[in-house]
């Protein structure tokens, strides 16, 4: 509302929106309507949150806590705390054989989810192209939008194992491409690319000057293959920027604690937008982190031999009851085909919750491609899965073409 000059305000048309334009192209999260009913309903056994249900292990709580006992409590400084900072260089050279100066080439972050705004923010200019496979982790076109750029999304299917073809990618090349965003292990499909996909990626982004973004996320929960660390082929570290985390791997979501590793040109830059925007990641959380590089690789083995388990009894599971999956070979997410019901992706979610208090999340939620599957998190309790088989076997049985 508009004041005259005695400062009474008076009715009339708002001169300007409030919200910002640019947030009008961004839909409202998939997921987030089905926790909102979800939130309403009572002995619901829940697929759909991609968090591990492990708590933290208590070496790592115990970290922080003596840190803050001891006072610890002011910021670091903006690029994250260089011990830390030079734990990450030792644990990245020790898995994946790739070298990053930790001075220089490291910035400790506010999860995956700020590295990847600053990395999209710190390469792109308005109307950049970016490079993103359909269907994918939620966050990856509303932020590439909201750093002015535009998202270029390549389908793929479970005919090519979800993987991203290289052929497919060139052919959508042009000359305002700026760069891809990898994501694997894959959120919705537990996708993995092998090393020769990988390797026919880099030689594209090699040609067409693109950098990539290689969100690792799920780099430790590999089941029947190996990781490749993008970066880590030869040639890669100069064009990519590696996001790492810990919230899935030690079961630290709520620390939010993640890192980049880049160039240094590139890591600069995006320390420099971090520096206003974040200060620095939170002081507990970073002593936690280093803890957990430290100490916990016992935890994170166990950890993934229990997904494991989980996800084999999880994929037997959907299949034996007519919803045709195919093996996820990484990350925690089953992507079954649900075409033998006839129903859509979100009549399938809604209907499930609704007759039989199972939660899973549509495929569409992850891009349009996403059509005619729907994503089960196995990361919850073995009699949960077998629980949530049990009452879907039911629901497919009674909506069977
Ligand atoms: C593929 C992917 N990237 C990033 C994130 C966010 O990770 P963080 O908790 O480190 O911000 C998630 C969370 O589910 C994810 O699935």
């Amino acid at each position: 509302m508009a004041s005259n000059k005695t400062g009474q305000s008076r009715p009339g048309k708002l001169e300007r929106n409030i919200v910002a334009q640019k947030l009008s192209l961004i839909p409202p999260s998939g997921i987030r309507k089905f926790f909102d009913l979800l939130s309403s309903m009572e002995g619901v056994i829940s697929l759909g949150v991609g968090e591990p249900d492990f708590i933290t292990p208590w070496n790592i709580c115990e970290a922080a806590i003596y840190s803050i006992e001891k006072g610890q409590t002011m910021y670091t400084s903006n690029q994250g705390m260089p011990e830390l900072r030079q734990e990450l260089s030792r644990h990245l050279e020790k898995l994946y054989g790739v070298h990053y100066n930790p001075a220089t080439e490291i910035l400790i972050t506010v999860g995956v989810s700020e590295g990847l705004d600053l990395a999209l923010r710190a390469v792109l200019d308005p109307g950049d192209e970016v490079i993103i496979p359909d269907p994918c982790y939620v966050a990856y076109s509303p932020v590439t939008v909201l750093a002015g750029g535009v998202p270029v999304l390549i389908p793929t299917s479970v005919e090519n194992g979800f993987r991203l073809p290289a052929p497919s990618v060139k052919a959508r090349i042009t000359p305002k491409t700026k760069a891809i965003i990898l994501g694997y292990p894959a959120n919705p499909t537990g996708a993995v690319m092998s090393r020769k996909e990988l390797s026919d990626i880099k030689e594209l982004a090699r040609l067409n000057n693109l950098t990539v973004i290689s969100d690792e996320v799920y780099a430790r929960l590999v089941y029947d293959g190996t990781h490749t660390c993008y970066p880590s082929l030869p040639g890669a570290k100069e064009h990519s920027v590696l996001l790492g985390g810990f919230s899935k791997a030690y079961a630290m979501t709520g620390w939010r604690i993640g890192y980049a590793a880049g160039p240094a040109e590139i890591i600069a830059a995006m320390t420099k937008i971090h520096q206003y925007t974040m200060l620095c990641a939170s002081t507990m959380g970073q002593q936690a982190a280093l803890e957990a590089l430290k100490g916990s690789e016992r935890d994170v083995k166990e950890m993934v031999a229990d997904y494991n388990r989980r996800r084999r009894v999880m994929v037997k599971g959907l299949c034996s009851i007519g919803l045709d999956c195919h093996e996820p070979e990484g990350a925690f997410y089953a992507f079954p085909s649900i075409k033998a019901t006839g129903l859509s992706s979100e009549e399938f979610a809604e209907e499930l919750l609704k007759e039989e208090k199972v939660a899973v999340v549509p495929g569409t939620a992850f891009g349009a491609c996403g059509e005619g599957h729907i994503r089960c998190c196995y990361a919850t309790s073995l009699e949960e899965i077998h629980e949530a088989i049990r009452r879907m076997g039911r629901f497919v049985g009674k909506h069977s073409k």
